[in-house]
């Protein structure tokens, strides 16, 4: 039987920054599942779909097969075939995502291949439905956050220390706004769910963070 942990939260909470690093702690499978509907949407970006085109999204969606594998321990996502790790971070494809994530035919097609890597190992899965949707019965479920202006300063902080531009209320006013069509779409919206241990790290170190979670699932394994 594998073990679950499910990492759920907003946009910039520290969830794959800290889902990573767990996963080494731990020796267990780190899966990025907001890679994989970027994947899509790089597809749908390419076949030159528009984001608020939901019907165009829903049919077109299943000709992007995807698939992962691992090559030193980093998740590599494969779009019918080939590596693409390196686009999914443009701002387009960021877009074209948070648009087409709220579409129920893209949700669909990634589901299988989300739960069949959790059946066959001991995954570590950050998303925003994961413990309510896609792993119900993960043995372990964190809701990690931390406050809207935290998450804006570390972003702002994030650009400044690469020496990019960064203006602070245009970065809040992004988090804002995608909160709100993460929280508020129709089909599987970000939320806590019920039996989920509520971690807020606005004022936690990222060690602090891993500390808690891997102690959680120490007492959980022990059961
Ligand atoms: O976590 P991220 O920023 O890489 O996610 C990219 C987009 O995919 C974001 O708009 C939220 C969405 N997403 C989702 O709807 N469900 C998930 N399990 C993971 C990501």
């Amino acid at each position: 039987m594998s073990f679950n942990i499910a990492i759920d939260g907003p946009a910039g909470a520290g969830k794959s920054t800290i889902a990573r690093k767990a996963a080494e702690a731990l020796g267990f499978t780190y899966v990025d599942t907001g890679a994989m509907y970027r994947a899509i949407a790089c597809y749908l970006f390419e076949q030159g779909i528009a984001p608020e085109d939901t019907a165009a999204i829903a049919s077109a969606c299943t000709g992007a097969d995807i698939s992962i594998r691992y090559e030193n321990g980093e998740q590599i996502v494969l779009l019918n075939g080939v590596n693409v790790n390196d686009k999914l971070r443009t701002e387009e494809v960021s877009a074209m995502a948070s648009c087409s994530s709220a579409v129920a035919e893209v949700r669909q097609h990634l589901l299988e291949l989300q739960r069949s890597l959790a059946r066959t190992q001991n995954v570590i899965m950050d998303g925003r439905d994961i413990g309510t949707t896609v792993l119900p019965d993960a043995d372990v479920k964190i809701y990690l956050t931390a406050s809207s202006e935290i998450r804006a300063k570390r972003r702002y902080d994030e650009y400044i220390s690469k020496g990019q531009e960064a203006d602070y209320d245009e970065i809040l006013a992004e988090i804002n706004e995608r909160d709100e069509r993460d929280m508020n779409r129709e089909v599987s919206p970000l939320r806590q769910a019920d039996d989920a241990i509520l971690i807020d790290s606005s004022y936690m170190t990222p060690e602090e963070v891993l500390d808690a979670i891997c102690k959680l699932v120490k007492e959980k394994e022990k059961e």
